[in-house]
Order: C-alpha cells, then sequence, then structure tokens
C-alpha cells in the first residue's frame, strides 16, 4: 500500500459522503481542501483540512475560482466530486430551473471543475479524478428523469475521460452507491429502510475511495458498484 502524504480536492465535503471521505483521507494524513456553500456544516475542525466557500451551480465563476485554489495549492494531487443534489418526481413535476439546477450541480459543474484542474494534474506522475455517480448512473428508474440524466451524463464524461487521460497519469474512477444514509433524503419523500442491511454508511463510501487512491501506481480502477444487501425504500411519514 502507497503511504504518500497528497492533497485532494473535495467536493460536498460539509456533508454526507463527501464529509466521510474528507475524514478518511484526514486521518490517513493526507492534505484536504473542502469545498461546499456553507462553512456552517463543515464538521471537520482539523490541521490540514481548508474549507473553501463556493457555489458550484454558479458555473461562471468556477475558472477563476480553481485558478485561485490552484494557485494555493499547486502540489493538488487529486480530486474527489461528491457535491450533489437529490430530485425526483415524473419531468411534468420540474420547473426547467430546477432541471438546470440539477444537471448543473451534479453534471456540468464536475465538467468545470475538471476542465480547470486537469492541465496541472497532467504534470505529476500520478493523479486521481473520483467521481460519485450513483446506482442511477447504471439504470433508469420511475420518477428519476432528470437525476438519472445526470448521473448517466456523469458515466459517459468519466468513460471517455479515463480514454482521454490514462496516458497522462491521471486515473479516473467512477464509484457508483445504492442508497447511502445521508442528509440526500432531507427532502425528499423517501428513505432507505431502516434495517443496517438496507442502506450504505457514508464510511462506506470512502473506504472505497480510500482503496482507489491507495491502489499501486500503473492500475486504473474504472468503477466500483456498491450496494446494500437488501434494498427497501421507504416512504416519509410527513
Ligand atoms: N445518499 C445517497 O443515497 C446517494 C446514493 C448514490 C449517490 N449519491 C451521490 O453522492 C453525492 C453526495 O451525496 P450525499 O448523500 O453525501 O448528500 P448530502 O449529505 O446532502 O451532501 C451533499 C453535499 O453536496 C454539497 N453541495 C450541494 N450543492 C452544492 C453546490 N451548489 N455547491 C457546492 N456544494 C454543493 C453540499 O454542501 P452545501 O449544502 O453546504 O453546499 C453537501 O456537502 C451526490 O452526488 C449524490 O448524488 C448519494
Amino acid at each position: 500500500m502507497h503511504t504518500l502524504k497528497r492533497t485532494f480536492l473535495i467536493s460536498g465535503a460539509s456533508s454526507g459522503i463527501g464529509r466521510a471521505i474528507a475524514k478518511n483521507l484526514l486521518k490517513q494524513g493526507h492534505q484536504v481542501i473542502g469545498i461546499s456553500r456553507d462553512y456552517n456544516r463543515f464538521k471537520v475542525s482539523k490541521e490540514n483540512f481548508y474549507p473553501v466557500q463556493l457555489d458550484l451551480s454558479r458555473l461562471k465563476e468556477l475558472p477563476l475560482k480553481a485558478n485561485e485554489l490552484l494557485q494555493a495549492f499547486p502540489g493538488l494531487d487529486g480530486v474527489i466530486f461528491s457535491a450533489g443534489i437529490g430530485r425526483f418526481g415524473s419531468l411534468e413535476e420540474f420547473s426547467y430551473e430546477q432541471i438546470d439546477t440539477l444537471m448543473t450541480t451534479n453534471f456540468t459543474a464536475h465538467v468545470y471543475l475538471t476542465r480547470a484542474v486537469l492541465p496541472y494534474l497532467k504534470r505529476k506522475t500520478k493523479s486521481d479524478l473520483i467521481y460519485i455517480g450513483s446506482e442511477a448512473a447504471l439504470k433508469g428508474s420511475r420518477k428519476g428523469t432528470v437525476y438519472c440524466a445526470s448521473k448517466f451524463a456523469l458515466r459517459g464524461f468519466t468513460q471517455a475521460l479515463r480514454e482521454e487521460c490514462s496516458k497522462d497519469g491521471v486515473r479516473v474512477c467512477l464509484i457508483n452507491p445504492g442508497m447511502v444514509k445521508t442528509s440526500f433524503f432531507d427532502d425528499l419523500a423517501f428513505e432507505p429502510g431502516g434495517y443496517a442491511v438496507n442502506y450504505l454508511n457514508p464510511e462506506d463510501i470512502a473506504e472505497a475511495v480510500s482503496y482507489v487512491v491507495n491502489s499501486r501506481p500503473g492500475t486504473v480502477i474504472d468503477e466500483i458498484n456498491l450496494n446494500p444487501a437488501t434494498k427497501v425504500i421507504q416512504k416519509k411519514t410527513i
């Protein structure tokens, strides 16, 4: 196992999966720059953790902000793209603005950020781009038109990017979890079932990320799909 200390940028580090990934990488002694909109949700108070307030849906600001980050952290070794939102319903229940926000936050912002960091990462001998996709990247589901589209788009993007970057030592991985117990479900009408076999924990995804970043240089882990043992979706009682 590789124990070299590295610098990672994590989007969505204030909550759920992104926060668990940040904690795990910090525990391993890596330096972490965490992006989210709300500083107050950062619960990680550790040396080597640098919170950055940034709304990824403001696409036009991203190239400049990313450049500022790269100037401040020129040794960046990788990015984990975990920021994302969930909205589900039949297509006609979506406003045009909601469609735009979902696609921008879950897909286009990641493309912009990738575009900004790629020239820097290509100068290194080894770097990692890890995207948190979803089971929704693999199969369309009822009430999931826009969410599934955003995750399918991400999967197509990572497959093509992997081809484009392999000769430059930039490893591209997509991690597709089933339901994970996080704040993702706070504003949704459903959630995973209540037994431990019905959901993944954010730490399970953090372990998968750890496996990818610590894997031997020269290996590429292209996709990881992981699911709770027994999938149960329950409606919330409001
Ligand atoms: N939970 C699941 O069952 C599940 C399953 C499969 C895949 N996923 C995916 O996993 C990723 C993380 O979800 P989660 O479960 O960890 O949800 P979460 O606990 O709600 O975390 C979402 C994170 O994204 C950040 N974020 C959202 N919009 C943002 C924006 N415009 N700009 C910057 N940051 C933004 C949030 O920070 P702020 O609100 O502070 O900005 C937060 O840190 C998402 O991409 C989601 O699609 C989740």
